[in-house]
């Protein structure tokens, strides 16, 4: 207990929680009366999703611990007494489901990737698929440790165009596109968070496994994205289309490790991928948000309105 509130529920551990996802999920946890142990690898970070009256006013404990760091995981865990975890992937996590499970999580909500598709075998998945790799890695250690979980299964983050895609070494800043004609439905990942926060306080259902795809309401193109972000932030950045050979090259400067560039350039550019979202699948997936969160998703329009180019 803490600032005088009990919690309907057991104590909850939130891992990356500085990150937007993880501060979303750690944010609507809280709100729906959960303690919530905010689990960073420097405690001590500002939390760009939460503010300092939020996290006071919530009952919000910082907590060091590091993904990559199995014996940190298990302090962290023990010392929080909480029984269910939100995680991340991160490179160099291979130990991380063993320690949750070791000091007493019983469920985890995972951010996976909508890169690994619906009925997808998690094990044929080659390492050259870096990303649903790497993803599905995670997945088959919480089947492997039979820890119930809910794998999220997110599509292209609406933050992709500003984090990835704008050039900031040239001014007036350009955004730099290898591919122009993808649709992509540009989820927030304040919704995702939402839904993570969600389903960690309450498990959507009693199966030791369930994945939750999740889609953001418009299929944009990267122009159409910033003509939007244009208009609601009065910028006039350039979309500049350019080759995979300049893209990766781009990538690789902005600090990313070739073997992501390339992936990131061969999920988005192939031709053979067409489009991403099955039309049987993809009002379900939008629908999901609302679902699980219980919100109405975050048109591409009020994303703009939260962001700036600084
Ligand atoms: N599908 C898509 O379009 C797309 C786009 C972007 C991201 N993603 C995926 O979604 C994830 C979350 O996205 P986001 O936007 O919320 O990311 P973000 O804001 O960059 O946050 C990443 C978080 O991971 C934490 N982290 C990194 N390594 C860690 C470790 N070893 N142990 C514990 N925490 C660690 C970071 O902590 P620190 O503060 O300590 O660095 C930060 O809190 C990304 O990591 C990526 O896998 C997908």
């Amino acid at each position: 207990m803490r600032n005088g509130r009990a919690s309907e529920h057991g104590p909850l551990i939130v891992f990356g929680a500085t990150g937007d996802v993880g501060s979303a999920t750690a944010l609507e946890a809280s709100k729906r009366g959960a303690k919530v142990w905010l689990a960073m690898r420097n405690p001590d970070k500002a939390i760009d999703g939460i503010t300092k009256e939020q996290e006071q006013q919530g009952d919000f404990e910082r907590i060091q611990a590091d993904l990559t760091d199995p014996e940190s995981i298990k302090k962290a865990v023990r010392q929080s007494g909480a029984n269910a975890a939100f995680i991340y992937h991160a490179f160099g996590m291979n130990g991380a489901v063993q320690a949750l499970k070791e000091a007493g999580i019983e469920y985890v909500v995972f951010l996976s990737s909508f890169s690994i598709g619906p009925g997808q075998d998690l094990r044929q998945i080659p390492p050259s698929e870096l990303i649903p790799y790497v993803h599905a890695q995670v997945e088959i250690a919480l089947e492997d440790t039979e820890m119930a979980h809910t794998a999220l299964r997110p599509a292209y983050f609406a933050t992709n165009g500003i984090r990835m895609n704008l050039d900031k070494s040239v001014k007036p800043y350009k955004a730099r596109n290898v591919a122009p004609d993808l649709r992509a439905d540009c989820i927030t990942p304040n919704d995702i968070g939402r839904v993570g926060g969600a389903v960690l306080v309450k498990r959507p259902s009693s199966a030791s496994k369930e994945f939750i795809y999740l889609c953001g309401p418009q299929l944009l193109t990267s122009d159409e994205q910033w003509d939007i972000l244009n208009k609601v932030l009065g910028q006039n950045v350039e979309v500049v289309h350019e080759g995979p050979e300049d893209h990766r090259g781009f990538l690789i400067r902005k600090g990313l490790p070739p073997p992501l560039a390339d992936y990131l350039i061969s999920s988005t550019t192939d031709v053979t991928v067409g489009s991403w979202y099955p039309d049987n699948l993809l009002g379900e997936w939008v629908a999901n948000i609302k679902k699980y969160s219980g919100y109405e998703p975050t048109t591409f329009e009020e994303f703009a309105k939260t962001q700036d180019l600084a």
